[in-house]
């Protein structure tokens, strides 16, 4: 009796996490024929995945875009087939972009840039500012999960250095305060997870003893350092949008494209790539082109919804909806940890005004 008992229940739970996950598929479509002719993008991990599909669709609208990450050759790839979207373009000297015309020829630029290095990110910002006065679009993307702890060149957690130090360091030695930007910093449902960041250290990752014994195959860990890397990045958009975005000209968002078929996935145990996977793909998982909506929602919110719109820059979008407001964080905590990770970098950021 027992038995039937529990494999009803079983058979309910698993119909009911079958639901979830299909649900999580769904795609919420966004689409606009506004275009982005002359304005400069830069996107983090712009060679791969969500990245060089965000990349795509910013060429195609007629943005000039560069694209970081590590690889070279990935790199170069990469910008072969983005530069085939790209509709050319005729620039006067008068132009919006007259700081990057020697760029006029070039729609797309590759950069290699680890963003985990705080040096290699200071020599992207030094060459960038050397030829251009702004950056119109910074979409921080690059991210990665590792199932074992490793440190960055400057000894900092390898995951939080690269998906928020080095995002932290780039936004806020590109931002010009007089200058609008759109900042869209990529997100995941993961950043709910765990309780709160320790703010006093936010290069490091610090599991507490019960973690630590529950840390079969680092599994603790690298669900933990993703989660806390994303949640800094959360708390820094709060931080931004509500105590430094002093001329009110600039505007920053999250997006959570929800789980997508990339490779994000090759730094997970090999076991559970194997087993999750293919379970995944056929519910939960989307395309790359499939998180790009979110993204397009963020960067042409104002057009969209005209009014009220300084009541959603800030949020955490996915899909077409907003799900954390403004005040998610706790204020106190959001300065504390941008107050700490300035200090942490100091050596590294030159101010821009
Ligand atoms: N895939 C998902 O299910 C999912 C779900 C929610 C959120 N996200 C977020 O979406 C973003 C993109 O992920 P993805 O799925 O597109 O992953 P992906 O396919 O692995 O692409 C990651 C990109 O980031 C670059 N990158 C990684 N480490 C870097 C570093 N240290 N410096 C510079 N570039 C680096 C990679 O290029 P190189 O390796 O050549 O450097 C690649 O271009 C991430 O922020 C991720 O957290 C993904």
């Amino acid at each position: 009796m027992l038995l039937i008992i529990y494999s009803v229940l079983l058979l309910v739970f698993f119909l009911l996490l079958r639901k979830v996950l299909v649900r999580m598929k769904v795609v919420s479509k966004f689409s606009t024929n506004r275009r982005l002719d002359g304005k400069v993008a830069i996107v983090t991990g712009g060679s791969d995945g969500l990245g060089f599909a965000i990349s795509t669709e910013l060429v195609q609208k007629g943005a000039i875009v560069f694209i970081l990450s590590r690889n070279q050759s990935k790199l170069s790839a990469a910008a072969s087939k983005l530069r085939k979207y790209a509709v050319p373009k005729e620039f006067s000297s008068n132009d919006e972009l007259s700081s990057s015309l020697q760029y006029k020829n070039e729609t797309v630029i590759t950069c290699q840039v680890d963003l985990s290095d705080l040096e290699s990110v200071r020599e992207f910002i030094d060459f960038y500012k050397q030829k251009n006065r702004k950056v119109d679009i910074l979409i921080n993307n690059a991210g990665l999960i590792t199932n074992e702890v490793k440190v960055s060149p400057q000894g900092h957690d390898l995951v939080m250095a690269t998906n928020y130090l080095g995002h932290f360091l780039l936004t806020e030695s590109l931002l010009i305060d007089s200058q609008p930007t759109t900042i869209i910093n990529i997100t995941s449902d993961m950043s709910s997870l765990f309780g709160r960041i320790d703010s006093e250290h936010p290069g490091q990752i610090s599991l507490n003893a019960f973690q630590k014994l529950l840390n079969v195959n680092n599994l603790v860990y690298m669900n933990y350092s993703y989660a806390m890397a994303k949640k800094a990045m959360e708390m820094y958009s709060q931080h931004f949008m509500t105590s430094l975005n002093f001329s009110g000209s600039s505007r920053m968002f999250c997006a959570n494209p929800g789980l997508l078929n990339t490779n994000f996935m090759s730094n997970w145990p090999n076991w559970m790539e194997k087993l999750l996977k293919p379970i995944l793909l056929r519910t939960a998982m989307k395309s790359p082109a499939d998180g790009v909506h979110v993204v397009m929602k963020c960067l042409f919110l104002p057009e969209v919804h005209e009014q009220n719109v300084n009541e959603q820059f800030g949020l955490v979008f996915k899909g077409v909806k907003s799900y954390k407001s403004l005040n998610y964080y706790p204020d106190v905590e959001c300065e504390q940890l941008y107050r700490n990770t300035r200090l942490l970098l100091s050596q590294w950021i030159t101010d821009t005004s």
